[in-house]
């Protein structure tokens, strides 16, 4: 028993190591995978922004590395019939909130990687883009305007998008997203709940809201409620443009009954991150921002972070590529995978009902 225990935990052990020391080399090289936490942040706005990176520099990838990023032999010979069949049942479009000055330099890192693996991804910016294939919103750029073009990207998708999944992910475009973990987890709920998912916030929003970071997840009835009841209704949820994209969504979802869903796995570790592998494994200091803002009672080191873990936030655009390879192509030789069984559906009566009234545990 206790062998096979040790077994099944060496392998994402390895991993997250195998993360750990690269993720250190590359904050030696590039010394701003931890800006999350340096940042002082004001309030309500850790949401999507174009400067996450201020008075850092993004690594940009060598011109012609493409070819060099594309895995042609895949050692990957798993089954993988349950992933198969998940991506059939379990149908998710991707929404990556992204602007001109990063289609090149972040938002097409994410289609060559992660992204490929939704059932649909779209990239929302204000300009068309050939190549990334982005959707010109009817926006003006900046900061400011985070809150209108999310508005508006909910807005496109509803009357596009609407017929071809059973969840609805926004992401930024430095958020990294294990698509597998993310359908697995979501399989047990019913779309047709008012729910979203993500890392929860306890702060402004009575029932919490979401990281716009770590990127979340809406049902069918969450778009629906959004598009029929929120958007159009300018008392429950906010028209104007300005503040914080996350806030204001956790707002609105609220004021139409959405309920904000715990993803918390069976032990209590997170499955959305509002930053890196690293920010979240390494101890922070106390007297981070993050530890007053998440909704749970959370640990540091490596009890942070599910097994099956579902987003990171500020990731590197050439740091995707190399998660890309942790997740999908190393691993250690001799060890058994877990076998995995897909979990049981749940009875989203009484989960909506927990969920509704459930308060902070956080006592930070
Ligand atoms: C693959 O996994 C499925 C579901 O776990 C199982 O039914 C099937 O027999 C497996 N196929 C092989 C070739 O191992
Ligand atoms: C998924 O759906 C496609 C199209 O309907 C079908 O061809 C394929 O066999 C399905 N795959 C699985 C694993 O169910
Ligand atoms: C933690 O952060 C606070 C405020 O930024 C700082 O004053 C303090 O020295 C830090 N503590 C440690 C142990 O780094
Ligand atoms: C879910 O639970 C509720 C109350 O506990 C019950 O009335 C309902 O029949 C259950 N729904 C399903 C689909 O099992």
């Amino acid at each position: 028993m206790l062998r096979r225990n040790i077994s099944n935990h060496i392998r994402p052990l390895l991993m997250l190591l195998a993360g750990l020391i690269i993720g250190f080399s590359f904050s030696q090289q590039l010394r701003n995978n931890d800006c999350a936490f340096r940042l002082s942040l004001p309030s309500g706005v850790f949401s999507a922004r174009e400067d996450e990176y201020e008075g850092h520099t993004i690594p940009l990838l060598p011109t012609g590395a493409d070819d060099l990023l594309t895995r042609s032999i895949t050692a990957t010979t798993d089954n993988n019939t349950l992933a198969a069949q998940l991506y059939n049942e379990t149908r998710v479009l991707c929404w990556v909130l992204t602007s001109p000055a990063n289609h090149a330099k972040k938002a097409i890192h994410v289609k060559n990687t992660w992204g490929s693996r939704c059932n649909r991804i779209l990239f929302m910016s204000s300009e068309s883009d050939k190549e990334l294939g982005s959707v010109k919103l009817p926006v003006k750029e900046g900061r400011g305007n985070l809150w209108h073009k999310t508005r508006e990207a909910m807005k496109y998708i509803y009357d596009h998008h609407f017929d071809e999944a059973d969840w609805f992910l926004k992401a930024d475009d430095d958020t990294y997203v294990i698509v597998e973990n993310l359908r697995a987890f979501l399989y047990p709920f019913d779309s047709k709940a008012p729910i979203y998912f993500g890392c929860k916030f306890k702060k402004y929003v009575r029932q919490g809201y979401m990281s716009g970071g770590a990127g979340y997840v809406l049902s069918k009835e969450a778009v629906k409620r959004f598009m029929e009841e929120a958007y159009t209704n300018e008392k429950i949820c906010r028209k104007r443009s300005g503040g914080a994209e996350d806030k204001e969504m956790g707002s609105c979802l609220q004021n139409v009954g959405v309920v904000a869903g715990d993803s918390r796995d069976e032990y209590k570790r997170g499955r959305f991150f509002p930053s890196g592998p690293q920010g979240h494994i390494i101890p922070k200091n106390k007297s981070a921002w993050y530890w007053r803002y998440i909704f749970y009672k959370t640990e540091d080191g490596l009890n942070c972070c599910s097994d099956y873990a579902i987003s990171f936030h500020y990731v590197q655009p050439s740091y995707m590529y190399v998660l890309d390879y942790l997740i999908y192509s190393l691993r250690p030789f001799g060890i058994f995978k877990q076998i995995e069984a897909l979990p049981a559906k749940r009875n989203m009566t009484d989960l909506l009902e927990k969920w509704r009234k459930e308060e902070s545990d956080n006592p930070l």
